[in-house]
């Protein structure tokens, strides 16, 4: 089934996964206000599916899926569920709000995963698939049947279980390379064989969903389209299990930019890509490589003198696309101690931000307070105190004041002082070095057993009064929960970011008591 648009040009649409497979990975958990400005941002970037959630995993994903669906505007919001019944029900539940709403059901169709993590023989494998399908369709007309592991299938089972699935109501198939195994050449075959023998192939749109291990899950996914799929799903910033998922900014721009050997259109506003870039990586707290196509910080910078001489000439030598076509605006010195909150608010519109009430009330006085121990105030700035803002405006646990001493006589000593839920409560700890005396005092103050995986600081922007930009990753029981905090001081820092996993962490504990299911961990799916 494909969708030509006027311009005569197939229509790919876009499936975005970062709040369910990108927010599955370790450490990019996210809070439901993170989850919630996801989700509005891609739904006014142009994504067409938002997969927001596996409802049936928590009760935070279960609500963050709900909220989701009750303010989405054009986009589809898409659920995860297993086979299982129970699982679908609770997706239809969560996605039941929504304008426009789609279950997506999946199970295991490869010999390795039937036989090992199904322990199913493939004629059980087959009636779940009808039965699956069948459950979603009495919910909603709009269902999605994957088979998991699908490149590693044999071709006639999986050709008899997407003919079943359609035959029961599937409108969209999705063929995931879920373990990344997968070469363009080969995923280009598997789309073209399966549509030319499954009998009513034609009544249900493909779709490819790669995963990036051997790092061509962009490629593959944009074989599958030359193959005849018309849905890709994919993460902004390419977020995902192990080495992720197909890039979304990378699929846009790639069909963007060549649109020769590309002709397809997709509903994506490339100007907001940057932007969604920089929101995904402040929730999930997970760096973008400066190198990363589209939107890495170096992805349109020159530095050899022959580059820079070219670009002088003219910028087509070195570029083969705008920085504004994805939303790069160029470094500029924004705002200073004398900057008002209308000059304030309209940065932030220019930006990309909607902030309102007590969220811009606290951006304003932030930045006032910033903009009195820093001179210059770039836009960078402003954009890690935003997200700051966001990610943390739910904190419950909260730095009031921290003292170090620090230097070459020892010991190094922290006096922090806390608020949590409202409680102020103070303490001192020593440590070796500043760090790690602040972290001592932390826990001194919320005693936790979580073990700090990663401590890792950057400069916002250049200068030595640069706001400092500090990630902390912390884990328990196998779960990871990563948060950033940006200061000039980069103890201060240090310690929100800190604080931040630890917030996320807590609120996860108190939200779903017990480990809470994992999807790739789980018996039916
Ligand atoms: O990678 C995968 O197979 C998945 C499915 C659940 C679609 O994420
Ligand atoms: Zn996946």
């Amino acid at each position: 089934m494909t969708t030509p648009t006027q311009s005569g040009k197939d229509r790919v649409v876009i499936f975005d996964t970062t709040l369910r497979d990108g927010e599955q990975c370790p450490g990019a958990t996210m809070t439901h206000e993170e989850k919630l400005a996801v989700a509005e941002l891609l739904d006014d970037m142009g994504v067409d599916i938002i997969e927001a959630g596996f409802p049936i995993a928590s009760e935070g994903d279960f609500a963050a899926v709900r909220e989701i669906a009750q303010r989405s505007k054009n986009a589809v919001i898409c659920g995860l569920s297993r086979a299982a019944f129970k699982d679908i029900d609770r997706c239809a539940e969560a996605i039941k709000p929504a304008k426009r709403k789609r279950i997506h059901t999946f199970l295991s169709t490869s010999p390795v995963h039937m036989k090992y993590k199904l322990q199913k023989e493939p004629h059980e494998v087959y009636e779940m698939v009808i039965a699956q399908v069948t459950r979603a369709r009495s919910h909603t007309d709009d269902v999605e049947w994957s088979s998991e592991d699908g490149t590693r299938t044999e071709m006639d089972f999986l050709c008899r279980c997407v003919e079943a699935a359609i035959k029961a109501g599937a409108t969209t198939i999705n063929i995931p390379d879920t373990v990344g195994y997968t070469t363009p050449e080969e995923y280009f075959n598997l789309f073209k064989t399966v549509r030319e023998r499954v009998p009513n192939s034609d009544k249900a749109v493909f779709s490819t969903h790669c995963h990036n291990d051997l790092g061509m899950a962009v490629a593959n996914s944009l074989a599958g389209v030359n193959a005849g799929a018309r849905q890709i799903e994919c993460t902004v910033n390419g977020i995902g299990e192990r080495a992720g998922n197909a890039a979304l900014e990378e699929i846009v721009m790639a069909i963007k930019t060549r649109n020769d050997v590309l002709p397809y259109t997709t509903g994506i506003d490339t100007t907001m890509l940057t932007r969604a870039s920089k929101l995904v990586a402040a929730a999930t707290s997970f760096p973008v490589q400066y190198n990363k196509a589209i939107v890495g910080r170096n992805a349109f910078a020159h530095e050899s003198g022959i580059h820079q001489d070219g670009m002088l000439k003219n910028a087509q030598t070195y570029e083969i696309m705008t920085p504004e076509s994805v939303g790069v605006k160029q470094t500029s010195l924004v705002m200073g101690k004398h900057s008002g909150r209308h000059a304030f608010i309209h940065k932030l519109e220019e930006l990309g931000y909607q902030l309102a009430g007590n969220q811009l009330e606290d951006a304003f006085v932030r930045f006032k307070a910033l903009a009195d121990r820093k001179k210059q105030i770039y836009d960078e700035d402003i954009e890690a105190l935003v997200d700051e803002e966001i990610a943390h405006a739910h904190d419950r646990i909260k730095v009031l004041s921290l003292t170090v001493i620090a230097g070459t006589m020892g010991p190094q000593t922290a006096t922090l002082t806390l608020d949590i839920e409202g409680k102020h409560v103070t303490t001192q700890s020593t440590g070796n070095g500043p760090v790690d005396a602040i972290f001592k005092a932390i826990r001194a103050l919320v005693p936790h057993e979580a073990t700090l995986e990663l401590y890792q600081v950057h400069a916002v922007t250049e200068g030595t009064d640069a706001q400092a930009e500090v990630s902390v990753r912390l884990s328990e029981q196998g779960r990871s929960y990563t948060a950033k905090g940006a200061d000039p001081d980069t103890l201060v820092a240090s310690a929100k970011a800190y604080l931040g996993a630890l917030n996320k962490l807590t609120s996860k504990r108190s939200k779903t008591p017990g480990i809470e299911q994992r999807i790739h961990s789980t018996d039916v799916g």
